[in-house]
């Protein structure tokens, strides 16, 4: 069973993904990881995000790096979002992400189009949302508990700024794909919206 889960940042589909995959006992893969680790290779090399070519070098990256606390960073969020716009990097990543959600046994996967590009074929499909204020709050509520120096204000514009890069761009822009059951988890807590997902998998599958 491929379980595909796709959703803006802060969304709550991170946190989804794993519990479905501990409910499942499926393997998972973030793949917005694989993206992040690509800008934070770039930033490394003294590349350009922006530059497909620099981008596209940075692919290559150390499997190490996949472990870097870094890569949770809100700047290398910010740089997964402008190196995932080069069409040659998403072919790049792309057979390690096919062949994870292929394997034998089935797999979880979460990201912005599982369930469009890497999965279509995925028999459940999760499209987690949230207000662009409740995603704000959470994310602020995560930095503030990490005791980083930043404002709401700050967080709402630069999650508004990588929104709008992921849905504008031409290559597999964020949507939902038309048999994804919508999440809306702007009115739910974390067990609420856990408890929603795995209701829905559990009825499609
Ligand atoms: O999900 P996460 O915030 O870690 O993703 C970081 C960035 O990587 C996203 O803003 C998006 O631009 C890109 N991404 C993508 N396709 C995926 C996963 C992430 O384009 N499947």
């Amino acid at each position: 069973m491929i379980v595909a889960v796709d959703g803006p940042t802060a969304s709550g589909k991170g946190t989804i993904a794993k519990a479905l995959a501990a409910h499942f006992a499926l393997p998972h893969l973030d793949t917005g990881l694989l993206y992040r680790a690509v800008g934070r290779q770039v930033a490394l090399a003294g590349g350009d995000p922006d530059c497909e070519a620099d981008a596209l070098a940075a692919c290559a990256f150390p499997d190490a790096l996949l472990r870097d606390p870094e890569l949770r960073s809100e700047a290398s969020g910010g740089l997964a979002s402008r190196v995932s716009v080069h069409p040659t990097v998403r072919a790049a990543l792309f057979e390690r992400q096919r062949a994870f959600a292929t394997q034998p046994g089935g797999a979880v996967l979460d990201g912005r189009d599982i369930g469009t590009v890497i999965a279509p074929e995925a028999e459940v499909k999760l499209f987690v949302t949230a207000s662009t204020r409740a995603r704000a709050e959470r994310r602020f509520a995560e930095m503030r508990a990490a005791a980083r120096d930043v404002t709401l204000e700050d967080i709402l514009a630069q999650l508004e700024a990588r929104d709008a890069r992921d849905r504008d761009r031409s290559a597999a822009p964020l949507e939902v794909a038309d048999d994804a059951n919508v999440l809306d988890t702007t009115a739910l807590g974390r067990e609420e919206a856990i408890a929603a997902a795995i209701a829905v998998a559990e009825e499609v599958r």
